[in-house]
């Protein structure tokens, strides 16, 4: 059992329709069904849904208080390791409030809505305020459209150090492509995505970063190169009006150009055109291997992985994935390759022995992070049942999934698992299990042998790690590990001369309700009480952090909250932003320095 994955979102544009005029079509008694119908017929000569009918389908349920609330809270009070620590101030290198969590839900509870989806927006957003990119709520019915305006946006700094915001990737008139935005409904642009940024964009507690990820950037992954970010101009919230405006700066030429918020209805994973086949510049492709690719360029070699890939594969394939990564490095060791850049930009995490596995294979010594999470009268009795199956072993409940951090060994028992570590955190006592580690041989259900690794002949000194400042969960847990061993770090965007995270989210592990839901079918024993307050409304799935992990240098340092700002600052330019081997090139400078 697989508890331990990722619920981060990527945004990767899923898009290749000619963006063309709509065809009027007849009025409809229930426009719910209507809509889904667009969607399911084949027949269809629809190519997207309107705002207006969309708008129409979600306002035809009234608000009415629903117990969603309740759920969210009792799922967080049992599970959510981070929720007192929430409630504290955080490093004023982030932007973030303290939030308590639990009683802010209630007060959402005095609002008065006319319609159900405006109720679980706010739902979505408070909760988004965490800036916890694995607790998130998310509603099958109220965010299963991706609203688009057509093109997204990118930001470049002049040689004046001014910062722009220019037009990336327009489906509709590529000639505007890289004209400035201006203004954003007749507010200057920078303004407008920064507050966007700041109100609605969920992917780091780093405002660098979440500016970063509501603009466009090119991302490995699917084995190709495709378009992330872009969470200002693609969203899953019905947008609050039907159309945005941009004022735009053509070669000196102003214009004024309104975008409808439109839904595609045949979806077709958008790939970068920017970059055809495995070629990107100069580089020469030593190793394709799906999840991974090896370059050589000058006197360097590059290394991109897609760790996310390999969330949905099953162990043989796992296995080949991983082995492939090795052989890969192996390949760039064996061409006498001195120095590597890491490009992990944009990449959203995966499982975390995955993670592990890198980590040991670029540093045989390394010791990951250690983790531990809530102890109280809900997770005790699952620790206790879960620890009794066979079919346990894996899980986080189950004691047999770890090695104590304190003796290096299997934990003897569920109570040795469950401790004594209690934390004041939020100026309240809460109670942890003891620290662990994933044991590497159980922690899969001993199906999967990982592959041996070759030896490699870097060290922190050879290797740079080059992101986006999006780097989430297991992607983090290589990267904030190894800059914890020195290997240097350098981000790509975020604000002029203003120093920002290069990842987020190392944790111990991330699970979500229908996961729990799961779990809880293969319990017999428990009590009925405790089943019925883990009931949660089936269209709705809340993702939250259930494990922490601790930095190794800091030990008593929670990583979610810890504030790591990359040694080095690079900015996009017009040809960066779509060729990503003149970052490789810049990155590789700071090798060794
Ligand atoms: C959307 O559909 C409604 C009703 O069918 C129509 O009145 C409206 O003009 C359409 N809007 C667009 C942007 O096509
Ligand atoms: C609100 O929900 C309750 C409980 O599900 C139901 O009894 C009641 O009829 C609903 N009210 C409206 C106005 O839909
Ligand atoms: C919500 O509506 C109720 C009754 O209609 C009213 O008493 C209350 O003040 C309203 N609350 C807010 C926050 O507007
Ligand atoms: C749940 O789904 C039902 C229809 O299946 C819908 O009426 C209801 O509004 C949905 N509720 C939420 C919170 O998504
Ligand atoms: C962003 O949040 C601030 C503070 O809560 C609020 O004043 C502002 O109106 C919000 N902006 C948007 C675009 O929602
Ligand atoms: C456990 O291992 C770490 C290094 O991995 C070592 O520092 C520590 O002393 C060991 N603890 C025990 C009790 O062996
Ligand atoms: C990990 O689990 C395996 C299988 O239960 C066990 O044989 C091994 O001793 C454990 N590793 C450690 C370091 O305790
Ligand atoms: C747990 O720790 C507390 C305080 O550190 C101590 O008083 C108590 O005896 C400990 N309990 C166990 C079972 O070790
Ligand atoms: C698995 O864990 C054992 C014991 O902690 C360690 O010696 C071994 O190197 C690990 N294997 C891998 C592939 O990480």
């Amino acid at each position: 059992m697989k508890t331990n994955y990722l619920i981060t979102f990527i945004l990767i544009v899923f898009i290749n329709v000619v963006y063309s005029q709509l065809i009027p079509r007849k009025e409809t008694i229930n426009i719910c069904d209507k809509l889904d119908e667009y969607v399911n017929s084949l027949y269809s000569n629809e190519q997207f849904l309107n705002y207006s009918d969309i708008k129409a389908c979600y306002e035809s349920t009234p608000y009415n208080k629903t117990k969603a609330i309740q759920a969210v809270k009792e799922y967080l009070k049992a599970f959510y390791a981070l929720l007192d620590q929430a409630k504290e101030e955080s490093n004023p290198g982030f932007d973030l409030r303290p939030i308590d969590i639990i009683s802010e839900l209630d007060l959402v509870l005095n609002n008065n809505y006319s319609y159900e989806f405006q109720f679980i927006y706010d739902v979505e957003n408070l909760i988004g305020e965490l800036r916890d990119g694995h607790t998130t709520l998310y509603s099958d019915y109220y965010n299963k459209y991706n609203f688009y305006q057509g093109f997204s946006m990118y930001s470049v700094i002049k040689k004046d150090g001014t910062q722009q915001i220019k037009v990336f990737n327009d489906l509709k008139d590529p000639s505007i492509n890289d004209c400035q935005v201006i203004k954003i409904d007749g507010r200057p642009a920078i303004d407008v995505i920064i507050e966007f940024a700041r109100n609605y964009t969920h992917r780091s507690r780093d405002l660098s970063s979440r500016f970063n990820s509501a603009l466009a950037s090119l991302a490995f992954g699917n084995g190709d190169f495709g378009i992330s970010g872009t969470s200002f101009t693609l969203r899953n919230q019905l947008p609050k009006s039907p159309s945005t405006s941009y004022t735009l700066n053509c070669n000196g030429k102003i214009s004024k150009i309104t975008r409808e918020w439109k839904v595609f209805i045949k979806n077709v994973q958008y790939k970068s055109p920017y970059i055809t086949g495995t070629s990107v510049g100069k580089a020469t492709l030593i190793f394709d291997a799906f999840v991974a690719r090896f370059y050589a360029l000058r006197d360097f070699g590059v290394v991109l992985i897609s760790t996310e890939d390999i969330l949905n594969s099953d162990s043989t394939l796992e296995y080949r994935f991983l082995s492939d990564i090795a052989v890969g490095f192996k390949l760039l060791a064996d061409k006498g390759i001195k120095k590597i850049v890491l490009d992990l930009s944009n990449n959203g995490g995966g499982l975390i022995f995955v993670a592990h596995y890198i980590n040991k294979l670029l540093f045989p010594n390394i010791k990951n992070f250690p983790m531990d999470f809530k102890v109280n009268d809900v997770s005790i009795p699952l620790i206790k049942e879960i620890s009794k199956l066979k079919k346990g072993i894996g899980s986080l409940f189950s004691y047999k999934t770890f090695i104590s951090a304190k003796t290096n060994t299997s934990f003897d028992s569920v109570t040795d698992l469950i401790g004594n570590n209690t934390y004041t955190r939020g100026g309240v006592q809460v109670k942890y299990t003891s620290k662990a580690f994933f044991n590497n041989t159980t922690q899969y259900s001993g199906i999967l042998k990982l592959p041996t690794p070759p030896k490699l002949p870097w060290t922190e000194k050879d290797i740079i790690i080059l992101t986006n400042g999006l780097c989430q969960s297991s992607c983090a847990i290589i990267t904030q590990r190894l800059a914890e061993i020195n290997v240097p770090t350098v981000v790509v965007g975020g604000f002029p001369n203003t120093r920002f995270s290069f990842a987020q989210y190392a944790v111990g592990a991330s699970t979500a309700t229908t996961n729990i839901k799961t779990l809880l079918k293969l319990l017999k024993n428990l009590d009925s009480s405790l089943i019925s307050k883990l009931s949660f409304p089936p269209n709705l799935t809340l993702g939250f952090t259930i494990a922490e992990a601790y930095s190794i240098k800091n030990p008593n340092e929670v990583m979610d909250y810890a504030f790591r700002p990359a040694d080095y600052q690079l900015y996009y330019d017009e040809r960066s932003i779509r060729d990503p081997s003149l970052l490789w090139i810049q990155a590789a400078k700071y090798i060794g320095k």
